[in-house]
């Protein structure tokens, strides 16, 4: 088998348990491709993992690394919509911190020629993550007060950009008045300083889709230090919705004032999705094309990017996306095309 070069792990631990070292030369089998990584998207689990709080689901590369850009490089049996040379980007259960990855075709998106592959780089998570939960599970549509805690993340700079795209009205919490203000030139109209703000206060003195205090929905990336404050902050038949645990894994939920106003809460979790079936990738990567590939290539959602660094800079990336004064994605380039 062949070599190429990939971040390996010595050990779980801080950034400086990465190097950039030798690995096997992954080859695709049936249904798969072999991807030229171009660049590859850094995410808060691929901080987790390399801490050893997140091991990759079984069957999965332990390499780190949830989704690329590159130009594929050698297709599987049984493959016919894609050819060796097309650009795309890959939503991955691991692997892309690397050379090459292997991924089932399925989780496949195109790059449409006006966008720099390092860019690409950055979408499909938050663009799997923020359809699935914010319309497949919430049903987001016109005329919603969605809130989006976190707007200045990875998530949140595309979630505002997808929810206003579909006429939502869009409320952000962010730490500084910079990110808030970046928020807004996205799309967002009620910014919460949550620094300095209640925002349970701030957003029930907002009008939801029916004329009733709070948000129809609530993308949450906090989990247990704002499970009680998030149920305050919904509306009437409202949607909490919460896809991270930045905040604890153990919150205190109080069932009267959820079942009070009819409301419902949701957790989702991307990266544990099957390949294929009921729920899986494949059925998040076939909405994406048809929904919001459309309004990537026409530049109505921007990727949003913080930072690009060399991959033998992946622990610098790591440090930078830990401190939070990242505003939007930080992807590693692993080669230029
Ligand atoms: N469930 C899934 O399938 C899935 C998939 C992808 C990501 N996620 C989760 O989604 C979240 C966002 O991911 P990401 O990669 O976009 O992260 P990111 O870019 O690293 O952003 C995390 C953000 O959290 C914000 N934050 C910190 N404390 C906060 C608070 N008290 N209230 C509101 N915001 C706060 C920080 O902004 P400030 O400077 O404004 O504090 C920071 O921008 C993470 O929790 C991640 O684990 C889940």
């Amino acid at each position: 088998m062949g070599r190429v070069r990939a971040i390996n792990l010595n050990g779980f631990g801080g950034p400086e348990v990465m190097e950039w070292a030798e690995a096997p030369d992954p080859t695709p089998g049936h249904g798969a491709v072999l991807i030229e990584v171009a660049a590859a998207g850094v995410n808060r689990a691929d901080l987790l993992q390399r801490q050893g709080f997140y091991p990759p689901p079984a069957g999965a590369s332990e390499i780190l690394g949830l989704e690329v850009s590159g130009v594929i490089a050698e297709v599987g049996d049984g493959v016919h919509d894609w050819h060796v040379g097309d650009r795309v980007c890959a939503l991955l259960s691991g692997g892309g911190y690397a050379e090459r990855v292997v991924v089932p075709a399925t989780q496949l998106l195109p790059v449409p020629d006006e966008l720099d592959l390092g860019a690409a780089a950055g979408l499909p998570e938050v663009a799997a993550t923020v359809w699935s939960n914010l319309v497949t599970t919430a049903g987001m549509h016109a005329g919603q007060l969605v809130l989006i805690h976190g707007g200045g993340s990875g998530i949140g700079t595309h979630a505002i950009q997808l929810a206003v795209s579909r006429g939502a009205r869009v409320a952000v919490t962010a730490g500084s008045q910079r990110k808030l203000e970046r928020c807004e030139e996205l799309g967002a109209s009620v910014l919460i300083n949550y620094r300095e703000k209640d925002f349970v206060a701030a957003i029930r003195a907002e009008k939801s889709s029916a004329g009733h205090p709070g948000a129809d929905i609530i993308l949450d990336n906090m989990g247990a230090s704002y499970l009680p404050r998030n149920v305050e902050a919904l509306a009437e038949h409202g949607h909490l919705v919460v896809i991270g645990m930045q905040g604890g894994v153990n919150g205190e939920l109080n069932l009267a004032a959820l079942l009070g106003k009819w409301g419902s809460i949701h957790a989702n979790n991307l990266r544990k999705r099957p390949a294929t079936g009921n729920h899986s990738k494949a059925a998040v990567i076939t909405d994406l094309i048809q929904h919001v590939w459309p309004l990537i290539a026409d530049g109505t959602i921007v990727p949003v990017i913080h930072a690009e660094l060399a991959i033998e800079d992946a622990p610098e990336a790591h440090r930078m996306l830990d401190s939070s004064d990242t505003f939007g994605k930080v992807i590693l380039r692993v080669r230029e095309f």
